[in-house]
């Protein structure tokens, strides 16, 4: 079965991200789309054989591609949000307790997501425990921690900010932060 490519243009005119931006992110978006479903019919396709390149590095290729579509949707989804945080629900109090309070939370969040490198910045929950950590991805494949769901997702690739902030990292996520739909971040809460 083939994925499609969702529509977030419901996001354009959000402060903080000019529509030329958002725009061609929705391209790189659909990019990924098109590419995990070539990859999954070329690998079907291809004799299962380990000592060719061809098959392999199909293989490997799959996680960045599918990782790419699906951390978009994340990312676009918890995007478009008015409220702010609720900081007596459940999130504020599950991320005060891991951090040792709600500031403390955001501020390493930030400091994640302004790291060196192209990647993303996730917020998970350990399915196994229930616990909270901030975790760095390098580019869309390496470093996702096994058995944890995705709360928050912040793109820190130059592509997501570069047009409307050039270098200035710290004042997209700023603007990030202003746009974090809260509601939806809460609902993938377990
Ligand atoms: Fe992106």
């Amino acid at each position: 079965m083939a994925y499609t490519a969702k529509d977030y243009s419901n996001l354009i005119g959000m402060e903080g991200f000019s529509e030329t931006l958002l725009r061609n992110h929705f391209t790189l978006y659909q990019g990924y789309v098109t590419n995990t479903n070539k990859l999954n019919e070329l690998l079907s396709s291809k004799a299962k054989d380990a000592t060719n390149p061809e098959y392999t590095e199909l293989k490997r290729r799959f996680g960045f591609e599918f990782n790419g579509m699906r951390l978009h949707e994340y990312y676009f989804e918890n995007l478009g949000g008015k409220a702010s945080l609720d900081k007596s629900g459940a999130l504020a109090k599950k991320l005060a307790n891991a951090y040792g309070s709600y500031d403390a939370w955001e501020q390493d969040f930030r400091a994640t997501g302004a790291m060196r490198g192209i990647g993303w910045a996730i917020l998970y929950q350990d399915n196994v425990t229930g616990q909270l950590f901030n975790q760095w991805i390098n580019e869309h494949e390496v470093g996702h921690l096994a058995g944890c769901r995705p709360i928050l997702v912040l793109d820190v690739f130059e592509h997501a900010f570069m047009t409307d902030y050039g270098l200035r990292r710290a004042d997209y996520i700023e603007s990030f932060f202003k746009n974090i739909n809260w509601g939806v971040v809460e609902g993938r809460l377990k």
